[in-house]
């Protein structure tokens, strides 16, 4: 049930005190419902989350976001408390992938005698990260891959749609995981070419999870950050039809309030009902109510993990270093 005004103001003073109290800063994802988004101190997309959770001062970072980006921030952050609202915040990328199906499939590429690197997407366990070259995002996927020897074959893991925007960017051939993005992969090319009908000057912006067939129709396609920046680089009011997750919208609308935003629908692979605002169901698991208790409760917190060393090797190197 939607919480009225005045209960929704309680509870935003109530987190600010809370945040005061436990010496707490908020970084909140850009799918993550807006009223996060205007409480949070940071937003961003994964990789500058990522980058800001190095330079936070205090002691406790609270992660509005999945479980893979809070996991990154304590990787990066081992002295760090890193508290998520909801432990079941999880992402179907990170599932299909687990360390064993990965360390089985090396197995296969070395048997078969490739000499390759794993590329790993953010979007996956600590446990995957740790056996893996490097560990990309959307946004310097290209840059990373560009800077591989061109001797190595790449393993790329485990979103087969980026993964293959990433090839033909590149022109590395590479093998790709079938994992996909449950919110990505359901746009409707339909819905997408009604709307291009109905506004014939408007720009497609596409998230590079989305398929081929989408990434087709995009005038541009990027990470999130990436998608914040370029609509703030167009001056001349426009409407954008946006291909992902719809609570962007929310930091396209107030970065660059000059242009029209309309969400593109997805369609459900199970159902066949159609989502006029497609939305990531892990990143509504963060509510103004799962932030506050989880303030003041000191949980759910990421626990270090034996994997997290092997892990924060190859996320510093890729993320920091590179
Ligand atoms: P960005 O890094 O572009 O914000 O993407 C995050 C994500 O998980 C997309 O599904």
């Amino acid at each position: 049930m939607a919480e009225s005004p005045a209960n929704t103001q309680a509870l935003v003073e109530e987190i600010k005190q809370l945040k005061e109290e436990q010496d707490a800063v908020i970084l909140a994802h850009y799918y993550v419902d807006a009223q996060i988004q205007d409480l949070a101190d940071l937003t961003g997309d994964s990789l500058k989350l990522a980058r800001d959770a190095v330079q936070v001062q205090r002691s406790t970072i609270v992660f509005a976001g999945v479980h893979f980006m809070a996991e990154t921030a304590k990787i990066l952050n081992p002295e760090k408390r890193v508290l998520l609202p909801s432990l079941e915040a999880g992402c179907s990328l990170a599932e299909s992938c687990t360390a064993e199906q990965l360390a089985a499939k090396q197995e296969e590429l070395r048997r078969q005698g490739h000499d390759f690197v794993t590329v790993t997407y953010v979007n996956t366990t600590a446990e995957v990260k740790a056996l893996s070259d490097w560990v990309v995002t959307s946004s310097n996927a290209v840059d990373v891959v560009r800077r591989i020897d061109p001797k190595k074959k790449i393993l790329f893991v485990p979103d087969q749609h980026l993964g293959r925007y990433v090839m033909q960017e590149t022109k590395r051939e590479m093998f790709l995981w079938p994992g996909s993005c449950i919110v990505h992969e359901i746009f409707s090319l339909q819905h997408l070419a009604k709307l291009k009908e109905q506004h014939p000057n408007a720009l497609v912006i596409a998230h590079p999870e989305c398929p081929k067939s989408i990434l087709d129709q995009a005038d541009m396609i990027g990470g999130t950050e990436k998608m914040r920046r370029f609509v703030m680089s167009l001056t001349e009011p426009k409407t954008i039809l946006v291909v992902t997750d719809a609570n962007m919208i929310h930091p396209l609308q107030k970065h660059a309030p000059q242009h029209q935003y309309v969400p593109v629908p997805g369609v459900s692979a199970e159902t066949g009902a159609l989502c006029e605002l497609n939305r990531c169901p892990h990143m509504g698991l963060n509510t103004l109510e799962s932030i506050r208790d989880c303030l003041k409760r000191g949980a759910p917190e990421i626990q270090w993990q034996p994997c997290f060393e092997a892990a924060q090797k190859v996320v510093v190197r890729s993320f920091l270093e590179h």
